[in-house]
C-alpha cells in the first residue's frame, strides 16, 4: 500500500512494527559492506593467469625490451587496444599506469597550471574557473575540481545524459566554465548511458564554450554490460571529428575492472594536438611507464573478442549480486512510495532515491543495524545533495549471502524512515 493511503492510527502501528524490526537487526550484530565500488576476490581471480603471461619473454611486438626505460606514450600494442576501448586512434592514445583517475588528475592539473595547448591557454589565466558536475555522479571527480581549487557547477541528469538544454545554455552564459566531467556509459551512480543525440550535442560543446574547454568524458564502465545485446555508447571521437572539435575532449579508460584493480593499465586519447602536447609536459616527470605491466596485458588479452568474452565471465559472477539487490527492493518497496531506484545494464552501482531529505537518516539508521552504506551527499559536488535523496548501493564487492542479509535491513530503514517522516508531517 502506498504510505500516504495510511491512517494515523494505521502509520502509528507500522512505525512500532518497524522499530521492533530495527531493535531485533540491531540485536543480531551484523557487520555488512555497501560501500565499496571494487570488484570481488573471484572477478580479480579470473586474471590470475596474466601473472605467468609473459613467461620469461620480455620483448613486445616491435622488439622492445620492456623491462628498460621508455616509452612515454606506452607499448604500440597497448595504445591499440586502448584505443578501441575508448574509440579514438592508436597515435591519439597514451597508454600509462594503473590508474585512469591519476590520468584526469593530471590532465586536468596540466590545463588549469601549464596549460593544454602552450602557457597562454592556461585555465590559471582566467581568473575563477568552473567544471560541470552532472548530479549524481562519481565523488572523486568532485574531489579533483577542489583539490585543484575549480568551482563546481551541478547539471541534472536525464534518461539520455545530463540536461543538455542546460548545459547549453550554462556555456554559453559562463565563458569561465572550462571543463565537464562525464561518465557517459553506466554513469556511476545513476546507470544511464548518454543516447546518441546526447553525444553529437556534447561534441559541439566546443564551439559555444569558451576557449579551451574540455569534455572529461571518463568511460570507465565502456565493457561493463551485465546483460546480452548490451546498448551501443555514440562515438564521441567520430562526432568530433564531424563537427571539427576533436581538441574539446580528453577520454580515458582503463583495465582496472576488467582485470586487478590495483594493477591494470589506464589510457586517455586526446587529439593528436592535445597528446603532444600533454606528452611534453608528461616527459618532465617521468621516463615511461610500467611496460612489464602492459606487456602482460597485451599477451593475456590480445583481441577485442578476448576482452568480450573475459568481461562476460565478470557479468556472469557480477549479474546474480545485482539480480538480488532488485529482488529485495521490488519485493519490499513496490508500490509503497518511499523511494524510487535504478536498473542498470551494466556499470557497478545501483542509485537509489529515498523521499526528499532521507538519505542521511536512511545511512544512519542502516549503520545502526550493522551496514555500511556510503555517507550521504557523496554523489554531490561539496558532498551536498540539494534534496537530501541519494543514495549508492554498491553490490559487486560483498558476496551474495551478505547481500542477502544487507538489503532487508537497507529496506527496513527506508521504510521507518518514510514513516517516520510522514507521521511528522500529520
Ligand atoms: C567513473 C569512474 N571512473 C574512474 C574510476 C577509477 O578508475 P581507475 O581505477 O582507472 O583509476 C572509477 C572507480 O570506481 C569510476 O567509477
Amino acid at each position: 500500500m502506498e504510505l500516504n493511503a495510511y491512517s494515523k492510527d494505521q502509520l502509528v502501528a507500522l512505525e512500532q512494527s518497524l522499530t521492533q524490526r530495527y531493535d531485533d537487526f540491531k540485536k543480531a550484530g551484523l557487520n555488512l559492506d555497501l560501500t565499496r565500488g571494487k570488484p570481488a576476490a573471484d572477478q580479480l581471480d579470473l586474471s590470475n593467469a596474466m601473472e605467468n603471461a609473459l613467461n620469461g619473454n620480455f620483448r613486445a611486438a616491435d622488439g622492445t625490451d620492456v623491462r628498460n626505460y621508455g616509452g612515454l606514450e606506452g607499448l604500440p600494442e597497448m595504445r591499440a587496444f586502448g584505443a578501441q576501448l575508448l574509440g579514438v586512434k592508436p597515435s591519439e592514445t597514451l597508454a600509462a599506469g594503473n590508474s585512469s583517475l591519476t590520468l584526469m588528475y593530471q590532465y586536468v592539473q596540466f590545463c588549469l597550471l601549464f596549460g593544454a595547448q602552450g602557457a597562454d591557454s592556461a585555465w590559471k589565466n582566467e581568473g575563477n574557473i568552473k567544471f560541470l558536475c552532472p548530479v549524481p555522479g562519481y565523488d572523486r571527480h568532485f574531489t579533483i575540481c577542489e583539490a585543484l581549487g575549480i568551482e563546481m557547477l551541478n547539471v541534472p541528469m536525464t534518461a539520455t545524459g545530463p540536461d543538455m538544454d542546460q548545459v547549453e545554455s550554462m556555456l554559453k552564459n559562463d565563458k569561465q566554465i572550462k571543463g565537464m566531467w562525464c561518465v557517459p556509459k553506466y554513469s556511476n551512480p545513476s546507470g544511464e548511458i548518454y543516447s546518441d543525440e546526447t553525444v553529437d550535442r556534447m561534441a559541439q560543446l566546443g564551439k559555444i564554450a569558451g576557449a579551451n574547454f574540455r569534455i572529461m568524458w571518463d568511460n570507465a564502465y565502456t565493457v561493463h554490460d551485465l546483460i546480452d545485446n548490451p546498448p551501443q555508447l555514440a562515438n564521441l571521437m567520430d562526432a568530433c571529428r564531424k563537427h571539427g572539435t576533436e581538441d574539446s575532449v580528453c577520454i580515458t579508460g582503463s583495465t582496472s575492472k576488467i582485470t586487478m584493480a590495483g594493477a591494470g593499465v589506464a589510457f586517455v586519447g586526446l587529439s593528436e594536438t592535445n597528446l603532444k602536447h600533454f606528452c611534453a609536459w608528461l616527459s618532465s616527470m617521468t621516463i615511461g611507464p610500467d611496460k612489464i605491466n602492459q606487456l602482460r596485458h597485451a599477451r593475456f588479452i590480445s583481441t577485442y573478442e578476448d576482452l568480450l568474452s573475459h568481461m562476460k565471465k565478470h557479468a556472469a559472477l557480477i549479474k546474480p549480486k545485482f539480480d538480488l539487490v532488485q529482488k529485495h527492493l521490488s519485493e519490499g518497496l513496490t508500490g509503497k512510495g518511499m523511494g524510487n531506484w535504478t536498473v542498470p545494464q551494466g556499470g557497478y552501482f545501483i542509485s537509489f532515491d529515498t523521499l526528499n531529505g532521507l538519505a542521511k537518516e536512511v545511512i544512519k539508521l542502516t549503520n545502526e543495524m550493522g551496514v555500511k552504506l556510503t555517507p550521504a551527499g557523496s554523489t554531490f559536488p561539496y558532498k551536498k545533495d540539494p534534496n537530501d535523496c541519494n543514495i549508492r548501493i554498491a553490490p559487486t564487492f560483498p558476496n551474495v549471502s551478505e547481500i542477502d542479509k544487507a538489503m532487508p535491513v537497507f529496506i527496513c530503514a527506508v521504510e521507518l524512515a518514510s514513516v517516520r517522516q510522514r507521521l511528522k508531517s500529520l
